[in-house]
Order: C-alpha cells, then structure tokens, then sequence
C-alpha cells in the first residue's frame, strides 16, 4: 500500500522542491517504487527532475495550447471538473513520466533511477483557481479520487506543493497520508507556521468527515541550516517548542516530531540541482547525501508507527 507524503510550507524558497527531490532520489536508489507530483505552476520538480531541455521538448513546442498540459496534472483537474466523459483526457499511463531521471555519460543516456517517476506540471496549472471556483463538487478530493487507482503500484508518492494554500494544496493533504514542513530556521520562516498548520487543519478536519481517515504531521524538517549562523541554532530551539504547543493543544499528531537529521546549506545540493539530479545521484558519498539519507530512515520509522 502506497504511503502518500506531501511537502507544504506557504513560505517560498524554504526547500520544499530540493528536499522532496532529493528524499525521492533517495527512497528511489534504496529500491523503493516511487512516484513525485508536481502540484505547482512553478513546475520546479518537474524541471529538476527531466531537466530543462528535455521539459522544453514535452511541454514547449507544441502547436495546440491545449495539448501541452494534456500529459499534466492541471488535465486531471479538468477531467474531474468536465461531465462530458468523452471529454475527459488526462490519462495516468502517458502522463506519468517513468524512471524520470536521466544523466549522459560518455554521450550514452542511462536511467540512474529507475524507480523513480514522475507526474508533471506545466505553468498552465496556474489557470486552474479561476477555472475552479464555480466548482463545488467536493473540490479538496479530486486528486485523492484519483490517487486510489495507482497508490498500490508505488511504494511512496511524493507530492511538491506551491508556495500557497490553495486548491492544489488543499488536494495534495487531502490525497496525503502524511504531510511535512520543510522550514528554514530563522525568524520569519518559523513564525508562519501556526498560521499554516491552522489553515492545514481545516481541510484534515473534512477529510475526516468525509473519508473518516487522517493525514498526520509526520514532522518539520530543518532545511538550509547554517550553523555559523546564531540566529539559527535559536531557530532550532524555537521549532522544537513550537511543536511542543502544537501537541499540548491537540493541532498536530502527537507521533509527529522535528526531525533529527537536518539538511545544512550546502553548495553540493546546488551542483546537483543544477545538473538536474538528486544529490544521490550526483556525489554519492557527500554529506548531504547522508543527510537526505539518514532523513528517509527517520521518515520510514515514523510511518511505520
Ligand atoms: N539544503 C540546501 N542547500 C543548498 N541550497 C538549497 C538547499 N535547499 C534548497 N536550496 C536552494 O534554495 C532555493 C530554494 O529551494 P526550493 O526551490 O527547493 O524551495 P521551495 O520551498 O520549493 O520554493 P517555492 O516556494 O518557490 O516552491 C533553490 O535555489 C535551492 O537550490
Ligand atoms: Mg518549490
């Protein structure tokens, strides 16, 4: 049974794309299936994980406009906003992108992980809040209605949100067993959270009246640490506290936690990014790696729980 993990923070820029890549890359190379969907317009995962030249070639050339996104999560909203089965197009089986990562060496393309696939998204999908307001539908679900059908082929899937909570957010927790927030630990990043975990808890309470089934904090994760940095290490003591409210007041699970293995800032994490592979991939044997690593391990132990 797939386990459906979403990576939310409404706070941009603070590694919800890098860590969910990477934490793929990881599962992925330790044999595990899984599946990454992209859920923002931004298309950063899907960039990062075809690389721009190859995104170009699905997603930039086409002629019909509304041909491009049909491969795409934004044609799976549609689908579900459309009445007219004949008119419905989104299609998991051409859509997903299978063993996605791919590196060139010596002018030959190999499949460093072949278990890892991917659903995209195009910037299209930043049509879909006006597209759906006239929706009502059980409107949070959609995703999830969907997601049954192929959640028993992966082991994992991993969903990347946009900087916002919105409709594709609200979908991914919604379709999510789990949710964590990457977080930068300093000031501004951190004093969003309580506003976030609200918000995030008006949409678990449907999902618990509609389908009686949770999606839990499996924890906050600490990205871009820089231990140079004392603003830092307060952010840190910070976090852990505020975890520790949210459970004396009941707004988290109580099995959630900050995770012991924080990912620090380091330029490795760039080098890969910018030759669109996880860190896995790219230096193996890197700190980070081993960070991302040690990461997936405490990921596993908390859903076996
Ligand atoms: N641990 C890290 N070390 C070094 N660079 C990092 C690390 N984590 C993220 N970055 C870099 O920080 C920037 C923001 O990361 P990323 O795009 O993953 O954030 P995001 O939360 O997904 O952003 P958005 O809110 O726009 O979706 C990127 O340039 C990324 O390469
Ligand atoms: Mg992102």
């Amino acid at each position: 049974m797939g386990v459906i993990i979403s990576f939310i923070n409404l706070k941009g820029g603070v590694g919800k794309t890098t860590c969910c890549a990477n934490i793929a890359g990881e599962l992925a190379r330790e044999n595990r299936k899984v599946l990454v969907i992209d859920t923002d317009p931004q298309a950063n995962v899907s960039t990062l994980l075809m690389g721009p030249k190859r995104y170009q070639q699905k997603f930039g050339y086409e002629l019909d406009e509304n041909d491009i996104y049909r491969d795409t999560i934004y044609q799976l909203f549609l689908d579900a906003m459309e009445d007219n089965e004949n008119k419905k197009r989104f299609n998991f089986g051409t859509a997903i992108i299978k063993s996605v990562v791919r590196r060139t060496i010596q002018g030959k393309e190999i499949r460093p992980l072949t278990q890892l696939d991917l659903l995209p998204a195009t910037s299209h999908l930043m049509q879909l809040e006006q597209k759906i307001v006239n929706y009502v539908r059980s409107r949070f679900a959609i995703l999830s209605k969907f997601l049954e059908q192929i959640k028993d082929y992966y082991d994992f899937i991993l969903i990347d949100c946009p900087p916002n909570i919105y409709t594709t957010t609200h979908n991914s927790l919604y379709a999510s067993d789990y949710f964590i927030i990457p977080t930068i630990p300093d000031y501004l990043s951190i004093s969003g959270i309580p506003l976030l975990v609200n918000s995030l808890n008006k949409t678990i309470e449907i999902k618990r009246e509609e389908k009686n089934a949770s999606v839990k904090l499996a924890g906050i994760l600490i990205n871009l640490l820089d231990t140079r940095i004392n603003v830092h290490k307060d952010g840190l003591q910070r976090i852990r506290r505020l975890l520790e409210i949210f459970k004396q007041e009941n707004m988290v699970d109580e099995n959630s936690i900050v995770f012991r293995s924080i990912i620090t800032n380091k330029v490795d994490i760039k080098k890969a990014s910018g030759k669109y592979l996880p860190v896995c991939v790219d230096k193996p044997r890197s700190d980070s790696t081993m960070e991302f690593r040690n990461l997936c391990h405490e990921i596993l132990n908390i859903i076996s729980k």
